[in-house]
């Protein structure tokens, strides 16, 4: 089939070249000139694994080519897909303007039958209304507007595609649910489930599959707080509670809280329709608070920790190495990453920081002024009074914690992604603090505490956890 992908950012790259892989011919339309030149060139600009051969081997077949808006691909086109930006607009709601100009610059140049597809991700009641806006456009409706939202994670992003879960598609019109059944023939015809249903299900299923993982996450983070406060371990907990088939044992890891460019807006975007539409999320409104306060609060506890190992009224200036920048491993990107909050209250509060990440270092020093940088984590250590783990790179679950401890003046390592053992750590002479687990004896953080300096922050503290919130 021929698929025009408008977009080719992450999701509009990465969808279109899975379906050249698929056998399709897919032109991804791209109007940002300096991104157009380098992606003709064959010069892929975000750290995807194995999206950079299986783009290459797609162009070099012919099945994958990129193009301005410009292109007649358009007018031959079995399936449009919209793969643009949505950002987070006013109250949380998503702002739809690239989605609706899209449509209309595309709407008058499509053949009768075409389908446009929505895979960006947006609110429901959004294919009807772009429907609307597409047959007074083309004075008439003969182009349909379906809803086809993804799933795919950054770091596995063509596995998620090529072995999904599922595949939604939301089509009102049987027509076109026609056409997108034999899109996906090739992936369902192996055995990935399809579920067809109405634009406004599908629509929902995209946020719904979201705040359900998100909120998985914001339990198992207050869960590990409540851990530390009775002595118990978050990784035995988790492990109990996941034998249980109805909770299953993945996406049950504590952190520095959840991030990345999905979970964070589209909780909001899902709230924000909950109270337009006058249903009420209040279960997500929660939690958006609670994974924001987490970000915060790890700040302060780091600072607590450092004022706490300062000998007398004497203060000396500070120095911490921050590992990961990154708000996952596996993806240069560092949208609404723990290292966004946890840098800015550090060096506001006049703490020296040095930062290391192996993919995301020039993302990060784009957005954190003042930060210095090392090109390996025992570098970034080297004087520090403790060190920072925020992305769980599997470098950092092999750092050697002895030449680690030899770099550093202090002794303080935050492991606020559970990857080193605490054991490990004590015969390096570290005191490993991590998340969801008694912290050794003489690095509790205080029980008293006031907002960390320059974070803004009023500070609490929850009992027995020493998480300012
Ligand atoms: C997510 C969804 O998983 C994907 O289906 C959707 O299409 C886009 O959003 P992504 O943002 O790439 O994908 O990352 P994901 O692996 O889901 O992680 C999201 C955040 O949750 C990260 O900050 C991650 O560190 C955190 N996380 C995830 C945890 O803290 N613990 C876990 O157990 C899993």
């Amino acid at each position: 089939m021929n698929i025009v992908m408008i977009g080719a950012g992450y999701v509009g790259l990465t969808t279109g070249a899975c379906l050249a892989h698929l056998g399709h011919s897919v032109t991804c339309v791209e109007s940002d000139p300096r991104r157009l030149g380098p992606l003709r060139a064959g010069d892929i600009p975000i750290y995807e694994p194995g999206l950079a051969d299986v783009v290459q081997a797609c162009r070099l077949s012919g099945r994958l080519q990129f193009a301005d808006p410009d292109t007649p691909a358009l007018g031959t086109a079995d399936v449009v897909m919209l793969a643009v930006g949505t950002p987070s607009g006013a109250d949380g709601d998503i702002d739809l303007a690239q989605i609706h100009e899209a449509a209309r610059q595309i709407a008058p140049r499509l053949r009768p039958g075409a389908v446009i597809a929505i895979k960006s991700t947006v609110v429901a009641g959004t294919a009807r209304s772009v429907a609307a806006l597409v047959a007074r456009a083309r004075g008439a409706g003969d182009v349909a507007v379906v809803s086809n939202p993804e799933f795919l994670r950054e770091g596995s992003a063509l596995a998620d595609f090529l072995t999904a879960d599922r595949i939604v598609v939301g089509a009102d019109d049987p027509a076109a649910a026609g056409v997108m059944a034999a899109l996906y023939a090739p992936l369902t015809e192996q055995g990935v489930p399809y579920v067809r249903t109405g634009t406004i299900d599908a629509e929902l299923i995209k946020y719904a599959a979201n705040a359900c993982l998100a909120l998985r996450i914001g339990f198992v983070n207050e869960l590990a707080d409540l851990c530390e406060a009775a002595g118990g371990d978050i990784a035995r907990v988790t492990e109990g509670i996941g034998l249980d088939s109805r909770i299953g044992p993945r996406f049950l890891q504590a952190g520095p809280g959840f991030g990345g460019s999905c979970f964070p807006k589209d909780t909001r975007a899902f709230a924000a329709t909950g109270r337009r539409l006058g249903a009420r999320q209040t279960v997500i409104e929660a939690l958006i608070a609670a994974n924001e306060a987490r970000k915060t609060a790890l700040a302060g506890r780091i600072l607590q920790a450092l004022d706490a190992r300062q000998n007398g009224t004497e203060r000396r200036p500070r120095r911490v190495a921050v590992l990961g920048m990154a708000f996952k491993a596996g993806t240069d990107d560092v949208r609404d990453a723990a290292a966004l909050s946890v840098v800015p209250a550090l060096t506001a509060a006049g703490v020296t920081v040095t930062g290391h990440d192996p993919k995301a270092r020039d993302q990060a020093a784009a957005l954190l002024p003042g930060v210095g940088w090392a090109d390996d984590p025992y570098d970034a250590a080297a004087g520090a009074d403790a060190v920072v783990i925020l992305t769980e790179w599997e470098e950092y679950r092999r750092l050697d914690l002895g030449r680690l401890a030899q770099r550093m003046s202090g002794k303080l390592l935050f492991d606020f992604r559970n990857l080193l053992c605490p054991d490990a750590a004590a015969r390096a002479g570290l005191d490993c603090i991590g998340i969801g687990r008694a912290a050794p004896p003489g690095t509790t953080p205080a029980q008293h505490g006031t907002a960390p300096k320059g974070s803004g922050g009023h500070a609490r503290v929850r009992r027995g956890t020493g998480w300012l919130q």
